[in-house]
């Protein structure tokens, strides 16, 4: 029985000995701005089929490492869904046709894979005969079991418009147990789980026009795709894909992982499949470069990820399990995808941080769901409404479906139509965001202009300087206007490149360029008119020269950036790709992908390699070479941007080989020095390093090292040993303040203790009546408070001089029967030309003169005598 890698290997194989070339996988993120995922065989070759690019060569078989998300509910439940999947696929470019995609068909399914051939069924689209004819007699297969389907099952298109063409299917039927009876045939209803369909076959000749017609694409095409999982299900007998070989590994380590048995209960195996399926996705999507985000391919892999550790919860485990499964992966697939190995532990990371996370709110999610639904049900309601489920969905990133489920198992309904028209209400307000920006970004006057006098005509490359025809003058306020030139030296913004300044001189105008900005290849200048604004006249010829001092500073920073990015991704790894770059005359700013802060040392090691290559004065060369000799060639390019058929690449040495269309300078070394200044998280999974060269990071090296020498100065030593120094005094600094914490509380227990000297006794009642000087209301107050709890049964009349008179008198409670505070205190106040009062047990008051304290603490004492005989 061949096992699942033996299948992949025989069927590239038998399509090389059928001179087929074998193209490696090609990446799940699709190097085509209409599709998010690569989501069959055939999307690396839409250029070929639709005749937009020449083929390399006219045939070629793969193995393609696919995700599709439109039924991602399904997986794990059936036997046959799934996210990841691997299509196996030969295809002509205008080479063979329909006569050998079927032939050969048949000899690798029935010599190669020796399927039973009475159990195979073949389907053919309703109106195309010549498949028919082909399959009977070029193969002798039995006309019964050929049948004629519709364009729902038998034409196959990657989307509403582009190639396409009818399909014929080869089936296999697993018998009366899954469905119809004896007399059934395929495509009967009720026979879905029994005729499994194992290869497609599209023959593609047409082209899907906007309006809807067909239109006959220049060569005729051949797109097979067998899903490798069901092939192999079929040859090692499995009714259920993750039997087999290829998944079952994964689903034992899951059953391990979470301490569950397959084979248990329906639901457990249920989730067991769903870990399994997902764990394949996320390893791929994060070896292909793929971060968890809340946009396009990102959501796409947190969504997976989420619902794998939804299920583990499931499953009941509460521990981390995810990224466990990736080493699972990798064993068991690295034979077929050795790259996978060399990401491993960047994949383990990417997974674990966000499983952590949302394990996190996986936990509060549901304490917050369970929360609502008691809250909910106190008011006496039955239903949790969508505002709720929403700000779950929204809020915490709290799936839908388990707040579902949580209600169910806790006895309350949920209004799904409300979350229904909440997302769709956020949708709306998303949709109408970017209309705004869209009509904003529309010019019809550029659309005009670029119509009557076509593109400027961009020098920059080359010259510095130039002559150009003004062909418009727009005025924006003041002195400043927008010009448009036939022709220009400047560098408009562009790819993170700030724009190039300088100056416009001729016919008695000079003028300070100030931007430049280009849409639809027409070059704006801003620019400030110092001089002659009357003559600024269409048609006058002027002289545009380029600030050069200003261009090579943002040319070495540029440049550099190129460095910084190969730097980063041979310290942290392929996966850094470039998320955004700004590129000015005085800094570079860098953004990329990765899931953590950098660590001192790795930043230390980029700039170490940086600065290395710089020493090393490698050459700059720049080529403009066709997309497919770039890429052959191994540059790096942006995912996503949009490149000419001709491009512009730039090399530094055999270091760093990019597509990009900014000015740089031609020898590294005139970088001369690159100094990182900082590093930090500005979204998500994305990092950004600011950087300094040249002049301006020498600058910054000798403020540090002049700030150096004066903190060694004030610590009064050598530079070299501030390090030493610096620690020492912290030391000394540390047993410093423990010593004075020492003393202080020393003082305070000596303080309080001489408070209470004057103490004295009046018929054996223990009496302070003490002057404090120039303490405040305050501090009277707490050794009022202090007093009574050393001397327990006591009278306490403290006074100050504070500019005022202030008292604070305290009477134990004891004693109030005999004297009293509030007495007491406005007896005080009187005499120093106030008034107060208070309670029996503590009494404050105030009066303007300060300078009878004294006289009213005596007259207190002897109240004090009188009443206490
Ligand atoms: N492109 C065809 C499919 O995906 C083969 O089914």
């Amino acid at each position: 029985m061949l096992t699942g890698n033996e299948i992949r290997q025989k069927f590239i194989e038998f399509f090389e000995s059928k001179k087929h070339k074998h193209f490696e996988s090609a990446s799940l993120i699709p190097d085509d701005p209409t599709l998010l995922l690569t989501v069959a065989g055939m999307v690396p070759f839409k250029p070929y089929f639709l005749g937009q690019k020449e083929a390399p060569c006219p045939r070629v078989t793969t193995y393609q490492k696919c995700i599709r998300t439109n039924d991602l509910e399904n997986v794990g439940r059936t036997a046959r869904h799934h996210t990841f999947f691997e299509m196996l696929g030969n295809f002509s470019f205008g080479d063979y046709f329909k006569k050998e995609a079927i032939v050969w068909s048949w000899e690798f399914i029935t010599e190669v894979l020796k399927l039973d051939k009475e159990k195979l069924w073949i389907s053919v689209f309703e109106s195309d005969d010549e498949a028919e004819q082909i399959w009977m007699e070029e193969c002798n297969f039995p006309k019964e079991r050929i049948v004629r389907l519709g364009a729902s099952e038998n034409w196959w298109a990657a989307g509403p418009t582009g190639s396409c063409g009818p399909s014929s299917e080869i089936h296999v039927d697993l018998g009366v147990a899954y469905g119809g009876d004896e007399n059934s045939k395929l495509g009967d209803e009720g026979t879905d789980n029994r005729f499994i369909e194992i290869w497609n076959l599209v023959f593609t000749e047409w082209n899907r026009m906007e309006d809807g017609s067909l239109q006959p694409l220049p060569k005729k095409n051949i797109d097979t795709g067998a899903g490798l999982e069901r092939v192999a299900a079929m040859v090692q007998g499995k009714s259920n894909n993750f039997e087999t070989d290829l998944l079952f590994p994964l689903v034992e380590a899951a059953g391990k992982l979470t301490s569950t048995t397959y084979g248990d209960t329906p639901e457990k195996d249920f989730s067991l499949k769903v870990i399994t399926d997902h764990a394949r996705a996320i390893t791929f999507l994060i070896n292909d470069g793929v971060i968890p985000s809340n946009e396009g391919r990102g959501y796409v892999l947190r969504r997976i990820l989420r619902r794998a550790v939804r299920h583990g919860r499931l499953l009941g485990t509460k521990d981390l399990f995810m990224y466990k499964m990736v080493d699972e992966v990798v064993e068991l697939m690295a034979i077929a995808y050795p790259e996978l190995r060399e990401n491993l532990e960047h994949i383990k990371k990417v997974v674990k941080i966000e499983e952590e996370k949302f394990s996190n709110t996986l936990d509060q999610g549901i304490q917050l769901v369970t929360n609502e639904i008691e809250e909910a049900k106190k008011r006496g309601e039955n239903k949790l409404s969508g505002d709720v489920t929403f700000k779950l969905y929204d809020t915490y990133g709290f799936p839908y479906e388990l707040t579902e489920e949580i209600c169910e198992e806790m006895g309350i309904e949920v209004c799904k139509d409300e979350f229904v028209s909440k997302m769709e209400e956020q949708r709306a307000k998303a949709r109408a965001a970017r209309t705004v920006v869209m009509e904003k970004g529309q010019d019809s006057f550029i659309e005009e202009f670029y119509d009557k006098h076509g593109k400027t005509e961009f020098d920059g490359y080359e010259i510095v300087a130039e002559e150009g025809k003004l062909l418009h003058v727009r005025n924006i306020e003041d002195n400043k206007y927008a010009l448009i030139f036939d022709r220009t030296p400047f560098y408009a913004e562009a790819g993170g490149q700030e724009a190039d300044h300088g100056t416009i001189e001729g016919n008695g105008v000079f003028g300070k360029v100030i931007d430049v900005q280009k849409q639809k290849e027409i070059y704006t200048h801003t620019v400030i008119i110092e001089n002659g604004e009357d003559n600024l006249n269409e048609g006058a010829m002027f002289n545009l020269a380029i600030d050069t001092t200003r261009r090579s500073e943002i040319a070495k920073n540029h440049t550099a950036t190129h460095l910084l990015h190969e730097a980063l991704r041979e310290v942290l790894g392929s996966h850094v790709q470039q998320a955004g770059s700004a590129v000015s005359a005085d800094r570079l700013r860098f953004d990329f992908n990765h899931y953590e802060g950098l660590t001192e040392k790795e930043l230390e090691e980029v700039e170490r390699i940086v600065n290395t290559e710089i020493a090393n004065a490698l050459p700059v060369s720049i080529e403009n070479m066709t997309m497919d000799e770039a890429k052959a060639k191994g540059a790096t390019a942006l995912f996503g941007d949009k490149y000419g058929n001709s491009v512009r690449v730039v090399s530094v040495g055999d270091f760093s080989m990019e597509l990009c269309g900014g000015t740089h300078i031609d020898n590294i070394s005139k970088v001369g020095l690159f100094k990182i200044i900082s590093e930090a998280g500005v979204a998500a999974g994305v990092r950004r390093i600011e950087a300094q060269t040249g002049f301006r990071a020498y600058e910054t090296v000798v403020g540090t090292d002049k700030l150096v020498k004066k903190v060694s100065k004030t610590l009064k030593t050598d530079v070299n040993k501030l390090d030493e120094r610096s620690e020492k005094l912290m030391d000394e600094m540390k047993d410093l303040n423990k010593e004075l914490e020492a003393l202080k509380a020393k003082i305070a227990t000596f303080e309080a203790n001489s408070l209470f000297e004057n103490v004295e006794e009046i018929n054996g009642v223990k009496v302070l009546v003490q002057d404090f000087k120039d303490k405040d209301a305050n501090s009277l107050r707490e050794i009022v408070d202090k007093a009574k709890d050393k001397l327990g049964s006591c009278v306490i009349a403290l006074g100050a001089d504070n500019d005022k008179a202030i008292f604070a008198i305290g009477v134990t409670k004891d004693l109030t029967g005999k004297v009293k505070a509030g007495d007491l205190v406005r007896e005080a106040a009187k005499i120093a030309g106030g008034n107060g009062g208070g309670r029996p047990d503590f009494a404050q008051a105030g009066g303007k003169d300060g300078a009878k304290v004294k006289e009213a603490l005596e007259a207190i004492k002897t109240i004090l005598v009188e009443n206490l005989k």
